[in-house]
């Protein structure tokens, strides 16, 4: 019996491998002008950092960590986020000196345990980026910003930008008691997630996707009107600069991330068409110190590769054919194989996509092989052209026929 790869994961072909570096090769390209740098961390780390870093009643950490104990006794969890291994590394290896904000970015594989469905994987990867040591709303909006100009590099249009602040320690304090008192009449009706929350993290009860939960939410008090006046500023501020950019955005109270580790602006972009978060991110002034550094304030986001790949592909339908050859040099018998080898070589040397046969086929099955992978050129080498040193380059989509020398340089001038 075959033995098929894990739920929730999934086998890159080529052709997906081959669209992923485009949209790879574009995003880089953005982080670079906002002067990113890309940083990889290991793919396991001790689990205290995740339940530290993203926090012990979300479910991430309750429910959805790859966790194991290695043959040394450790507790060691594959990462299922990449915020905290940053905010680690960005401590351990002392680039607080760095001049201020550290700005990093990251392209990586990330693992949790879930409920697999459309869009929800358990092995998946995200692009994120991390702005560390800037506590003014300017980052929060030149990261959001930033985010936008990826979604556009990719030609992705259909999206919607939501804006929300869940406040500081300070006013989520008092919001939360106020909060408590709403739900409080009503716990006993909640699912027990919420009720095993309602102690510790109160908030996250908003986000229950339970739809006897939802009803019950429904005219609970809003974050967003309990903010403290530093708070207020900050939000008032990051709306007011991206109104100014033309940025469109929604404010949606309900946004309370799935994450411990947020403070002030938080923002999701949703997929139009099917309501899927596609890019999730916002402020977390309070992690870096939480993971044993000084204050540090910081704010980032991270985009879900696959669901951004899946609009990306709704967005090109046409752009992305994967790469054909530039030429096919069709030849049969061994000195007709070495000039074609030398010949398909030198061309390589100036960057040119060269097929040749690699399985001693007859001159007709070299035929179709070549239209098979839609070659734009075709060169014959046979008896003749090596004894004459002259050959014809067939433009296979026209029919046309041109004499060339049997010299790479005349054949690179015409293919080219
Ligand atoms: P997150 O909202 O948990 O945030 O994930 C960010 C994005 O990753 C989501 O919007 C979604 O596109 C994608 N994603 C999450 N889970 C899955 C899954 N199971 N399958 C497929 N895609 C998924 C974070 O992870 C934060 N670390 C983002 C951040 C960076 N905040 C500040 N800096």
């Amino acid at each position: 019996m075959l033995i098929q790869r894990p739920k929730g994961t999934k086998d890159l072909l080529p052709e997906d491998t081959f669209k992923l570096q485009y949209i790879e090769e574009k995003i880089k390209n953005v982080l670079e002008n906002y002067g990113f740098g890309e940083i990889r961390v290991p793919v396991f780390e001790h689990t205290e950092l995740f339940q530290r870093g993203v926090g012990e009643t979300t479910d991430v950490v309750q429910k959805e960590m790859y966790t194991f104990e290695d043959k040394g006794g450790r507790s060691i969890t594959l990462r299922p986020e990449g915020t905290a291994g940053a905010i680690r590394a960005y401590l351990e290896n002392g680039m607080a000196n760095r001049p201020s904000p550290v700005k990093l970015w990251y392209n990586m594989a990330m693992y949790r345990y879930e409920n697999v469905q459309k869009g929800r994987l358990r092995e998946f990867h995200q692009i994120g980026v991390e702005v560390v040591g800037a506590s003014s709303y300017l980052a929060d909006v030149e990261t959001i910003l930033l985010g936008k100009r990826m979604f556009d590099a990719l030609g992705i249009k259909n999206i919607k930008i939501n804006l929300n602040s869940i406040g500081c320690p300070k006013c989520r304090g008092e919001y939360q008691k106020i909060l408590k008192e709403f739900i409080g009449k009503n716990l006993d009706n909640y699912c027990d997630t919420c009720k095993s929350r309602f102690e510790k993290n109160p908030m996250r009860i908003l986000d229950c996707k339970e739809e006897k939960c939802k009803k019950l939410n429904i005219g609970a008090p809003k974050m967003i009107d309990y903010l403290c006046e530093e708070c207020q500023t900050h939000f008032n501020n990051v709306r007011s600069a991206l109104n100014a950019q033309g940025v469109s955005f929604e404010i949606d109270s309900n946004i309370v991330r799935g994450l411990d580790y947020y403070t002030k602006t938080v923002f999701e972009f949703i997929n139009g068409k099917n309501g899927l978060t596609v890019l999730g991110g916002g402020r977390y002034d309070g992690l870096v110190q939480e993971l044993g550094g000084t204050y540090t304030p910081a704010v980032g986001f991270a985009t879900g590769i696959e669901r951004l790949v899946e609009m990306f592909e709704e967005a090109n339908k046409d752009l992305l054919q994967e790469k054909t050859p530039n030429l096919y040099i069709l030849s049969v018998g061994n000195e007709e194989n070495k000039k074609a080898i030398q010949i398909a070589e030198d061309l390589r040397d100036n960057n040119i996509y060269v097929e040749r046969d690699l399985f001693e086929r007859s001159f007709k099955s070299q035929m179709k092989y070549a239209d098979k992978i839609n070659a734009k050129f075709l060169l014959v080498i046979g008896e003749n052209e090596l004894i004459t040193n002259k050959a014809k380059i067939k433009n296979m989509s026209n029919g046309e026929e041109i004499d060339v020398i049997l010299d790479s340089k005349n054949i690179l001038n015409i293919i080219k």
